[in-house]
């Protein structure tokens, strides 16, 4: 897209700038892990995790405000753009990012599962022993982590970091929102047989200063969706989402899984 000011280029997604208070939003093919972006796109990929957000705002709008305009995307481009945005992109409200990421965990996996292992508890929530891989959690839990910068990784923090950098009240209203959010999601989910084992999202705040959901929701990128039909406890459930990606890249020999320096303040990560 040229006829617009590209604003910034994620791992998966471009951001232009729509006047001063909209972005455009464009979902590319590519698909990334941990810090790599894969060389080949799969086709088709941006288009899917729009429809999926579009979808997913949609249910979701009566539990918080969201980002997504109902305007076009077609139409805040030049007329030989058109093609290259369509059913991929959304013209989204321009707000100040909040500088974590907001997970809620129903099931463990992932670094849920390595800080269970490692500590017995995920981003200082402390939980019952004897879980496995996969189990069930007892409460579905929020466990923040940083919005890393390209190339860098993010780092599971605990609440009372998150209160330091975003203040309590807000921290609170966040943790309280993603669960309900998530909660929402996972029983529809779950009557179509699908449980969303976990999931991340990110939120901004408007000119009014009003929480409101933003990014990407509820998408493969972004969560880990289970079959219910063949969810064990103690195994590796098949995900339909990029974790076989994750999965290969941990068994590439001198692929350096060490992460670099976190990107909060010291303070706030100490
Ligand atoms: O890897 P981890 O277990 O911390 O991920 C928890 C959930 O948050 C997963 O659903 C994952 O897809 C999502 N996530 C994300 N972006 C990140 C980190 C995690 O969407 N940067």
């Amino acid at each position: 897209i040229t006829s617009l000011p590209l604003l910034s280029r994620g791992k998966v997604r471009e951001n232009y700038a729509v006047g001063d208070d909209r972005l455009l939003m464009v979902a590319t093919d590519r698909i990334s892990a941990f810090d790599v972006i894969m060389a080949e796109p799969i086709p088709g990929k941006g288009e899917i995790l729009t429809r999926m957000a579009r979808f997913w705002f949609g249910l979701l709008h009566d539990v918080v405000p969201n980002h997504l305009l109902d305007v076009d995307p077609e139409t805040v481009v030049a007329p030989d753009e058109r093609e290259q945005v369509r059913g991929r992109a959304m013209v989204v409200k321009r707000l100040k990012p909040l500088p974590v990421e907001a997970v809620v965990r129903g099931y463990l996996a992932g670094s849920g599962w390595k800080d269970y292992q490692a500590s017995g508890a995920v981003c200082g929530v402390a939980l019952p022993a004897g879980l496995e891989l996969a189990s069930k959690l007892p409460e579905p839990i929020f466990t923040p982590a940083t919005k890393a910068e390209l190339g860098e990784h993010d780092e599971n923090i605990s609440f009372a970091q998150m209160e330091r950098a975003v203040g309590a009240e807000l921290a609170a209203r966040v943790r309280d929102v993603s669960i309900a959010l998530y909660q929402r999601a996972a029983d529809y989910a779950a009557q179509r047989g699908i449980l969303i084992a976990d999931t991340k999202f990110e939120f901004g705040l408007d000119e009014n200063g009003t929480l409101t959901l933003m990014d990407e929701v509820l998408t493969p990128d972004s969560s880990r969706f289970w079959p219910a039909d063949t969810w064990a406890e103690g195994s590796s459930p098949p995900s339909f989402d990029k974790q076989f990606l994750r999965d290969w890249l941990e068994g590439v020999p001198g692929w350096n899984k060490q992460p670099p320096p976190p990107t909060l303040p010291a303070d706030v990560i100490a």
